[in-house]
């Protein structure tokens, strides 16, 4: 018995929401296959386009995988874990997420659903930690749940699933250089001013309501990040031209996606978020750095 999944990228942060926002891409993202086998415990047989670890302890699938089967009883079976990976290793749309989602998912499913799509988000946040040195989870709780959603706790884990409109494409581009999630967190200051932290408590809240009620304009004002993007936005090529040509050409808001060095903009309708990627691809055309672009509904 085995399944097949797609394990998408998602887009962590959504710039004001730092460690609780994200959101799922529909089109971008990795294949897994997962297969019950008579031999116990869990084994990573095969990872496809990535030079990453098969030792289950080491790879985030493993560890994701064994955290969420510890809290069964013991099995008289075990699974098989194969890899095709798609999402580059620091690129900022949530590679290794997609991992720790997919094995969990995977397990969960072949396992007849103990869990719900929520529970699983605890496990596949081990994987998380074993990534980056930090159990976030604004990455794969989009990649369990889809959409949108928010962290409103980390303790105890509470995740809301957040409405959003039809219209809504994101743009994201990835200038081909690799920043470790564990690096550029290692550059933000542990406190924030109050100043700061109510313009982005503001933002947070504005950005959730526009979603719910639709309100494009809303999101947009919403889209923005006092605390984080200053500090890291200079580890990222042409950040700042990225982001102003996006908001030229029709964004409703663009930023770090997830811990960078990719780029998102978010934009209503598939017309301009794709004018906003040829604008985006001109821009690194010219600095003549490699790229690669992905236009996504959000899903
Ligand atoms: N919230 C995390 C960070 C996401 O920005 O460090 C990492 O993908």
């Amino acid at each position: 018995k085995e399944i097949k999944l797609f394990c998408p990228a998602t887009i962590a942060n959504l710039s004001c929401g730092f460690d609780v926002l994200g959101l799922c891409l529909d089109n971008a993202g990795d294949e897994m296959i997962v297969r019950k086998v008579d031999q116990k415990g869990v084994r990573i047989t095969k990872i496809v386009g990535a030079d990453l670890p098969l030792e289950t302890e080491k790879n985030v699938s493993g560890v994701a995988a064994l955290a969420m089967l510890e809290t069964l009883d013991e099995l008289d079976f075990g699974f098989e874990i194969e890899i095709y990976k798609h999402i580059k290793a620091g690129s900022g749309i949530g590679s290794s997420a997609a991992s720790s989602a997919g094995a969990v998912f995977g397990i969960n499913e072949l396992l007849g659903r103990p869990y719900s799509r929520k529970d699983l988000v605890q496990f596949a946040m081990q994987g998380e930690k074993l990534a980056s040195g930090n159990a976030h989870a604004d990455n794969v709780a989009p990649a369990l749940l889809g959409g949108f959603t928010l962290v409103r706790s980390y303790v105890p884990l509470d995740i809301i699933r957040i409405d959003s409109p039809e219209e809504l494409y994101a743009t994201v581009v990835h200038p081909q250089i690799e920043l470790k999630t564990s690096d550029a967190r290692s550059v933000l200051k542990q406190n924030v001013s109050l100043k700061s932290a109510i313009m982005q408590w503001g933002n947070v809240g504005g950005l959730v309501a526009g979603l719910y009620t639709k309100d494009y304009e809303l999101i947009g004002r919403s889209l923005h990040d006092e605390i984080v993007e200053p500090l890291r936005s200079v580890l990222i090529p042409g950040f700042d031209q990225i982001k102003q040509t996006a908001y030229e050409n029709g964004a409703l808001g663009s930023g770090i996606s997830g811990s960078g060095p990719s780029i998102f903009a978010l934009s209503r309708g598939k017309e301009t978020a794709e004018k906003i990627a040829k604008a985006m691809s001109d821009v690194y055309e010219k600095m003549n750095l490699p790229y690669e672009i992905h236009v996504s509904k959000i899903n």
